[in-house]
């Protein structure tokens, strides 16, 4: 069962989040709160999501900007998007595949999130090659070519609608989200859309990442977080007063888009 809540965090109701098994109410978080019991329910529900945004997006604009997260968490959502005939809808002939973040190793390196993205989707999914927007994380210039790349990929749209789509992210223990760490001057990025950056805490600590301005001009940003592990983060997010500095995936907050958290109970802090 799936429970929708919508709420804006307040201030002055810190009240704890209580999730039982019947009920599946979400922690207050920014933005919509989506959870469900088992992440695969939960990964029906975002590649719903998904498909459904990309039809719109094709439908209006003639095509579909996704960008993707690395890490363990997706993996079952990116399997899920080649095998389900219900994301056979998805129009990857017409959509462009960014990359949220990535390592600074080479592509063919088993820490690149680009290889494991390309693995899974990339060669199956029938996207056109040249629609396929690695970060060439190794290159001096990647940040500011990985920029002209997004800019120009994105140029023929009116202003306004010259953004990313689709943004899945996802959370680190440590509160960070993309390749944004805590404490980074990154955070405080207002100009740059993609920044390198060393991350000293991070392995491996150089990175290249989209930053806020970019991710928060989003259509839609999907945060997707699963396990127990997870869980003590959810609940300082939900229930603490922490600044970006402290835990960066606060800086999620898009301008003129939506933010909708896909948790599963676990990460709520409910086992089974
Ligand atoms: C990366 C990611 C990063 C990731 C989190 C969560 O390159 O690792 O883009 O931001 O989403 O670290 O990773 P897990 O899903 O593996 O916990």
């Amino acid at each position: 069962m799936i429970q929708r809540r919508s709420n804006l965090p307040k201030a002055d109701d810190p009240k704890e989040y209580n999730l039982e098994e019947s009920t599946l109410v979400g922690p207050p978080l920014p933005g919509e709160v989506i959870v469900s019991k088992t992440v695969d329910q939960l990964i029906d529900v975002l590649a719903a999501e998904l498909v459904a945004t990309a039809v719109i997006c094709v439908r209006k604009f003639g095509d579909f900007h996704l960008a993707l997260s690395g890490g363990n968490t997706p993996q079952p959502l990116y399997e899920r998007l080649m095998y389900d005939p219900n994301c056979r809808n998805l129009p990857w002939a017409h959509t462009h595949l960014w990359l949220v973040d990535d390592r600074c190793v080479p592509l063919d390196d088993d820490r690149s999130n680009f290889k494991m993205i390309n693995e899974t989707i990339g060669t199956h999914s029938g996207i056109p090659a040249e629609q396929v927007h690695p970060i060439a994380a190794m290159s001096e210039t990647a940040d500011t070519d990985y920029e002209s790349q997004l800019r120009q990929a994105l140029q023929h749209r009116e202003a306004g609608e010259d953004r990313l789509d689709f943004v899945l992210l996802g959370m680190g223990h440590d509160g960070h989200t993309a390749s944004l760490f805590p404490q980074q001057e990154v955070l405080h990025e207002r100009v740059h859309i993609v920044r390198r950056v060393e991350a000293e805490q991070a392995d491996p600590p150089w990175r290249v990442t989209m930053t806020f301005p970019l991710i928060n001009a989003a259509r839609m940003v999907s945060v997707l977080v699963t396990g127990s592990a997870k869980a003590p983060m959810i609940q300082r997010l939900a229930s603490g007063h922490e600044t970006v500095d402290e835990l960066p995936i606060k800086g999620v907050l898009p301008v003129q888009g939506e933010l909708k958290w896909f948790l599963d109970a676990e990460a709520c802090g409910h086992g089974d």
